[in-house]
């Protein structure tokens, strides 16, 4: 009995670990954007904001920017340097951020 619960908080623990590395590899994949888009998407001198941007549009503005469907002056060329996988990271971050 003692042993499952035991059992039961170490892999509660496992889960809540994995969602903290899961944060942080997503704001890594994100500070890639930081530069230009300002610090956790917030942005300055009216560059367009990434923070709070809802995960599905991110993922399709990416997918128009690769595909040239969405005109661009550079995240066309930018877009193309990053997978499906990536791009969903980034996503899931800014969509997180307020
Ligand atoms: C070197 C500067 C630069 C970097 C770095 C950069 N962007 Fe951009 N981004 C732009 C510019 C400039 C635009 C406006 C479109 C254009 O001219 O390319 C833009 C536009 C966008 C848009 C469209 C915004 C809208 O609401 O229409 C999205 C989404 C976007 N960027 C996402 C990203 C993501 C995600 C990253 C990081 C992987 C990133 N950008 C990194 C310069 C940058």
């Amino acid at each position: 009995m003692k042993y499952r619960k035991l059992a039961l908080a170490a892999s509660l623990l496992g889960f809540a670990a994995t969602a903290l590395a899961d944060d942080v590899l997503n704001r890594n994949m994100a500070s890639a954007c930081a530069s230009c888009h300002g610090t956790n998407g917030h942005s300055v001198g009216g560059m367009d904001p990434l923070a709070g941007m809802p995960k599905d549009e991110m993922i399709r503005k990416m997918k128009d920017f690769r595909t040239d469907a969405k005109p661009a002056t550079l995240m066309h060329q930018l877009a193309k340097g990053y997978t499906d996988q990536q791009v969903e990271m980034i996503a899931n971050y800014y969509a997180a951020q307020k």
